[in-house]
């Protein structure tokens, strides 16, 4: 692959390049005159940050820094950096509450640790040097092209495989889901009208308990492609080892982001999972493609011994 690539001249480009190395960054910035920032680049799971945290460190932390760093020293010709965080920085809730944007940090995995780290160099810069910031925290994501080691599409492509669909626990863990989309609507608002140096929680009003939603796409699953053997896949949800740390619920309180702006998610769980469900059995080459290589060893570090 070229780390380069033009799709819509003087519209687009594509720079490949590693957030860690602050030379390369400073560089681009300056190249370009970049005078915006929207920042989604993130180690993002939260069970490979249990087993190497390292590169959740340096990516999520130094990256971070770096990519301040390159816009402070653009000095008055800068003009926003978003920040794209996580709910899971406000570690875990009982049985009834929801974050708001005060709820106190309490991260509990290397990852979101690592999260929250971020989070608070990007209050520090619009703080100390005045970088016009904006902030997000939101819940869990889902949709087309999602990594496969996430939950949803992990559970979807086994299921079609007919492979055990591992279930952390009692499988009673809440979060609250987003459909990408949504996420991205609601990025689009906070960079052009909200408010500088403030934080916005993004959820989805969607709380569910794992095994509901792995009893959900079995049945999708059923529907799209029945299984030969005849019988439903839900035979197939296999209780393993819990996660360490593993967050028992998450909610978002996302009143601000829809009082000041107006925001509020459009797709239901049930249409936004079916949709979901669909993508991945209409695009089974593209998975295929992912799940190779690094993918196998990394299926078989996390799920052999569980
Ligand atoms: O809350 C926002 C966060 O959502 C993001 O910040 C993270 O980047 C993103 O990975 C996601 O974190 P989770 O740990 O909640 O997502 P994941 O898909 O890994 O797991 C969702 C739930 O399902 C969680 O309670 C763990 C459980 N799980 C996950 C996997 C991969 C299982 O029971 N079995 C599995 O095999």
């Amino acid at each position: 692959m070229s780390d380069i690539a033009e799709t819509r001249p003087g519209r687009y480009l594509f720079q490949k390049a590693d957030i860690c190395d602050a030379a390369v960054v400073r560089g681009l910035f300056e190249k370009y005159g970049i005078d915006t920032v929207c920042h989604f680049a993130a180690e993002s799971h939260v069970d490979r940050s249990i087993l190497k945290p390292d590169s959740f460190i340096q990516t999520n932390i130094i990256g971070t820094f770096n990519l301040l760093e390159a816009a402070r020293a653009r000095g008055k010709e800068f003009r926003l950096f978003h920040h794209i965080s996580t709910d899971e920085v406000y570690g875990s809730l009982g049985p009834v509450g929801a974050f708001t944007e005060e709820t106190p940090y309490r991260p509990n995995s290397p990852y979101s640790a690592s999260k929250a780290s971020s989070d608070h160099l990007v209050r520090a810069y619009h703080e100390t040097y005045g970088l016009p910031t904006t902030l997000s925290n939101c819940s869990n994501n889902y949709g087309p092209y999602q990594f496969p080691e996430k939950l949803i599409p992990l559970v979807t492509l086994n299921a079609l495989e007919e492979k055990p669909l591992p279930v952390y626990g009692d499988g009673k863990n809440v979060r609250d889901w987003l459909y990408v989309t949504d996420h991205c609507e609601a990025i689009r608002q906070i960079m052009e009208k909200g408010r500088r140096g403030e934080t916005y929680n993004i959820g989805g009003h969607a709380e569910m308990e794992n095994i509901v939603i792995v009893e959900m796409i079995c049945d999708l699953v059923d529907e799209y492609a029945p299984s030969p053997k005849g019988d439903s896949r839900r035979r197939l949800i296999s209780f393993v080892k819990d996660r360490p740390g593993h967050d028992r619920r998450y909610a978002i309180d996302f009143k601000k982001l829809h009082e000041e702006l107006g925001w509020s998610p459009a797709e239901s769980f049930a249409s936004g999972l079916r949709k979901t469900v669909r993508w991945y059995l209409d695009h089974l080459p593209w998975s295929e493609r992912i799940r190779s290589g690094e993918y196998q060893s990394w299926i078989k570090e996390q799920y052999g011994n569980r």
